[in-house]
């Protein structure tokens, strides 16, 4: 086991499964103590007990992110158990695609309740412990939907372009406090989320194979790989990071166009 992260107590949303999962193991190798929320309460309650088996010192709790008061909740009984919390990777989220005009109400706010006052929620309930420690880390997981559009996605990047908003005000607004507040902006990750994305296709596997055309090296990320950056950006090894986002998509949202 490495200690990048030894003495870091982190806490991190949507961690059953994907990118979150990815995370909490990473961040357990590098010696952290771990908080994992996910509303999937049985998926949670079977990778925290693969967590516990291999060493982990971790307490899970199954909660949605749009519940304000539940996280306060959770974040206070977890400083009993592992101490309070020093960082926060707000992971959790849901795709949420339409064509704008035949968007719901109800799809609008689904997925700016999770996918942004979720995130937010679980900022502010950690935020007073780390301006009272003197320090710690956020780390927003958010998207290159954050700053390059799909047609018929909408409203799910706007939500993710608001998370990046949020990073930079908060990042700014605590920065004295010695906090950090950064964003990671994957771009596909072979998930869950993307196989079901695929298979909302007629012809799934053209789906796919048309996805990994658009890259430049003809394939999409790992879980593993968007992990490692989350621990860099978490660790105290980039002090001086704050305020912004990190790209990682295998350089697919600076080509003209696929070659
Ligand atoms: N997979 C990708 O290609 C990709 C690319 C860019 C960004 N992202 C972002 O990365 C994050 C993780 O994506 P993933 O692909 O691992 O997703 P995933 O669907 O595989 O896992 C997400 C997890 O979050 C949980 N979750 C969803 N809504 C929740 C809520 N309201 N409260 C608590 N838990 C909730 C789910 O139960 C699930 O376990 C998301 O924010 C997503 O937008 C993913």
């Amino acid at each position: 086991m490495g200690g990048r992260l030894s003495g870091k107590r982190i806490m991190i949303t949507g961690a059953a499964q994907g990118i979150g999962l990815a995370i909490a193991k990473a961040c357990h190798a590098e010696g952290a103590a771990l908080l994992l929320l996910d509303r999937d309460a049985a998926l949670l309650a079977v990778e925290a007990d693969r967590l516990r088996q291999n060493g982990a010192r971790l307490v899970h709790a199954a909660v949605d992110i749009t519940d304000a008061d539940g996280i306060t909740r959770t974040v206070a009984d977890a400083a009993e158990k592992i101490g309070p919390i020093n960082a926060l990777v707000n992971n959790a989220g849901i795709n949420v695609f339409t064509e704008p005009l035949a968007m719901e109400d109800a799809d609008w706010e689904r997925c700016f309740d999770v996918n942004l006052k979720g995130a937010w929620n679980c900022c502010r309930a950690v935020l007073p412990e780390l301006i009272e420690m003197g320090g710690g880390a956020i780390l927003n997981i958010a998207s290159t939907h954050a700053f390059t559009i799909i047609p018929h996605t909408f409203p799910y990047p706007l939500a993710k372009h608001a998370l990046l908003g949020m990073t930079k005000a908060l990042g700014l607004e605590y920065a004295a406090k010695g906090i950090r507040v950064n964003a990671l902006a994957p771009g596909y990750v072979a998930t869950q989320k993307v196989h079901d994305y695929w298979n909302s296709f007629p012809d799934p596997e053209a789906a796919k194979a048309a996805t990994l055309a658009l890259h430049p090296g003809k394939r999409i990320a790992s879980p593993e790989e968007i992990a490692l950056a989350a621990v860099f950006m978490i660790s105290d090894e980039c002090p001086f990071m704050n305020a912004t986002c990190l790209t990682i998509d295998g350089g697919l949202s600076v080509q003209q166009h696929p070659s």
